[in-house]
């Protein structure tokens, strides 16, 4: 690593000091939790980002896949619905399913604004300069940032729809996620819209094996968040001893995934000057994916004042997209 200024080079990455703090004092609050625990979207640095495009891709992870059937069906629909609305979307990531969608806009509306939100700096420069390429119809302007900063751009740029897509609302927690509601109700505007998708699948089998895929890329997602966190905090792990685990909680309706510690190891934080000790068989749980249910979804949204006024799945009834509009 160089340090330069208050930048630490890394590679082709700049990281703030402020943003490595940040990491630290996440990694070292969810480590004295009990059980242990860490912030999943800690999980996307450049590495985890091409980790988990690469997720997507896997016969296994039918999530993805899914959506992107479903949205290729309703995109025409959709922009015909909102008008020409501008799209804002969270964890934008590579945003190629989104393009389904920007094609449909621009074909009825000749142009589109296009807000991408991602936590991951490379990925969404790399989407913004795709997009510039592939669509000269789309204005994109991009903002790096976790979710709350893209809370004070919803305001300003409606007309809108806000796109929070690939169940990615599943990564919340349900407290987490009310709050995240309540602030999505405040900052859109009476009218405005949002389109969502939930993973609504409830076969334990092939839940288990999206999770598990073969290739290993669901273990390499997991193993990343140690490496990050060797190169960012010290924390001189050995990655090779600590496996992935996932597994789906029939009662919870979730999937719960942990780094399993085969041996005991130390995690030192430098920026704060401590470490933790995690003993033998330790599991520390990196994200839960939480599934999601339409007859109980539909309600619970309106309570945010967030009315669904249509719903596209899949035959298979793996997968939906519900549009919604703030009253
Ligand atoms: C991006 C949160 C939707 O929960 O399916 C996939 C993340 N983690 N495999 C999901 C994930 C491991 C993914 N989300």
């Amino acid at each position: 690593m160089m340090t330069s200024g208050n930048k630490i080079m890394d590679g082709a990455t700049a990281l703030s000091i402020e943003a490595i703090e940040q990491f630290a004092l996440m990694v070292a609050r969810g480590l004295s939790d009990q059980p242990r625990r860490l912030d999943s979207r800690y999980l996307y640095d450049a590495n985890g980002s091409f980790i988990f495009e690469r997720i997507c891709e896997q016969p296994e992870y039918y999530l993805t896949r899914t959506e992107a059937g479903i949205l290729a069906g309703a995109a025409a629909v959709i922009a015909r619905h909102t008008g020409h609305v501008t799209l804002i979307e969270l964890g934008s990531g590579s945003s190629v399913k989104t393009r389904l969608l920007l094609d449909a806009y621009c074909e009825h509306y000749g142009s589109v604004k296009y807000a991408p939100v991602d936590i991951s700096k490379t990925i969404l420069e790399e989407a913004e300069a795709d997009i510039s390429a592939a669509h000269p119809d789309v204005e994109v302007q991009s903002l790096h940032g976790d979710f709350e900063a893209a809370f004070p751009l919803l305001g300003t740029l409606s007309p809108s729809m806000l796109l929070f897509l690939g169940s990615t609302i599943g990564n919340l927690g349900s407290h987490e996620a009310a709050l995240f509601w309540d602030r999505v109700s405040l900052s859109l505007s009476p009218g405005d819209f949002c389109l969502l998708g939930i993973d609504i699948n409830e076969n334990a089998a092939s839940l288990h094996s999206a999770y598990n895929d073969a290739a290993g890329f669901s273990e390499a997602f997991t193993r990343n968040i140690f490496i990050r966190m060797n190169r960012e905090l010290g924390a001189s792990l050995d990655p090779g001893l600590i496996d992935h685990v996932a597994h789906y909680d029939r009662k919870w309706r979730r999937v719960e995934i942990f780094a399993h510690f085969l041996e005991e190891q130390d995690i030192a934080i430098e920026p704060l000057g401590s470490a933790f000790r995690i003993g033998a068989g330790e599991h520390i749980l990196t994200e839960v994916s939480r599934k999601f249910r339409l007859e109980q979804m539909v309600p619970y949204l309106g309570t945010f004042r967030l009315e669904t006024e249509r719903i596209f799945t899949d035959s298979a009834r793996r997968f939906a997209v519900l549009l919604l509009r703030r009253k």
